[in-house]
């Protein structure tokens, strides 16, 4: 009976067989891209330690996968019901099996618990003696980044060189928030009153994206940041330039006074600091704002419009956001993001 049967079966099957090979095979290139927060592509070894232990669990996986499955499918073929086939032989209780299905797991599960163990272990050494050291400080909702051997601070992007280890010193001013590049390695939390540790070495040239990873309020979603990863020489530069303090408003072209002022009479200076011109501590350092690409950890770009877009109301594009709406015309803001995209 069965040889009648071949020709119908192949025509039923092969319009599904179709879809699922295209479904699959666009399911795959949603793998293949470039995506900036992705774990997949690793740019440290933090996150090259991490991938490597999920690609051997990945593997682990796939053999349970293809014995649990062929065992099944043996099964459900070799005991399917046959018309006139007698009953099968009904087992109960099997040493053997019991014994195996039990040490099967228990091996698998020490070969997936040795590595892990041993990628936490390497994960939270001590980092080496000639690590840049940089101090993480969680607000709600940006990112301060502090160096304190360098006398240097900024905010949400974060620049670090090519080759050298960096040790992380994290700690929030506020609430639970987790810090997350996800290319350079997993995330940590960053809880007030401790202080958590990442180290790592970035190996490429190039911007790294992070997000926080801790819900810590309305705009945890808008507490992104960057990590640009710098040659030596570019990074050496840059900190160079963070260094110094702004120009006195004194010495500044009559354009800039002028927004320099507005920020001056606006309570601006109440929360942020530009060295040499104020000393605020709620808000983030603007000393250098003007280098950074982004604004309002990272929601907005750094250009005029970005920058005007966000004075004219805070609130409405970060929820929640503590800078509040402080009323200015059109003209005063265009002096003041011309001021602060100057400091540079
Ligand atoms: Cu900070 Cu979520």
């Amino acid at each position: 009976m069965a040889q009648s049967f071949p020709r119908a079966t192949n025509s039923r099957w092969r319009r599904p067989a179709a879809v699922i090979v295209v479904v699959l095979g666009i399911a795959a290139l949603a793998c293949a891209g470039e995506y900036p927060q992705s774990t997949l592509h690793p740019t440290a070894d933090f996150g090259e330690q991490i991938d490597a232990l999920f690609r051997s669990i990945f593997w682990w996986a796939v053999g349970v996968f293809v014995v649990v499955e062929a065992a099944l499918l043996f099964v459900l073929i070799r005991y399917r019901d046959r018309r006139g086939a007698a009953d099968p032989r009904h087992v109960h209780g099997h040493t053997l099996l019991e014994v195996a299905w039990t040490m099967a797991p228990a091996v698998v599960l020490v070969f997936i618990a040795v590595p892990t163990i041993r990628t936490i272990f390497r994960t939270e050494q001590a980092p080496p003696s000639d690590a840049l050291a940089v101090d993480v400080i969680g607000h709600q909702w940006w990112w301060e980044f502090r160096y304190p051997d360098m006398g240097v601070v900024t905010a949400n992007e974060m620049h670090v060189p090519q080759g050298r280890a960096v040790v992380l010193s994290m700690t929030s001013e506020d609430v639970i928030h987790s810090f997350w590049a996800p290319k350079l390695g997993g995330k940590r939390d960053v809880m007030p009153g401790r202080t958590t540790r990442i180290v790592f070495t970035p190996d490429s040239i190039g911007e790294v994206y992070g997000q926080c990873a801790e819900f810590c309020g309305e705009s945890h979603a808008n507490m992104r940041f960057r990590v640009m990863v710098d040659t030596p020489e570019a990074f050496a530069a840059w900190a160079e330039r963070q260094r110094q303090p702004a120009v006195p408003i004194d010495s500044l072209p009559e354009r800039l006074r002028v927004g320099a002022q507005v920020y001056m009479s606006k309570a601006c200076l109440a929360c942020h600091t530009i060295q040499g011109v104020s000393a605020g501590v709620l808000g983030p350092d603007l000393t250098h704002v003007g280098s950074r690409t982004t604004i309002a950890s990272g929601i907005l770009p750094n250009t005029a419009e970005g920058l005007a877009r966000w004075l004219r109301n805070p609130p409405a594009e970060k929820p929640g956001s503590l800078m509040p709406l402080v009323p200015m015309t059109d003209d005063e803001i265009t002096s003041l993001v011309a001021y602060l995209l100057s400091l540079n």
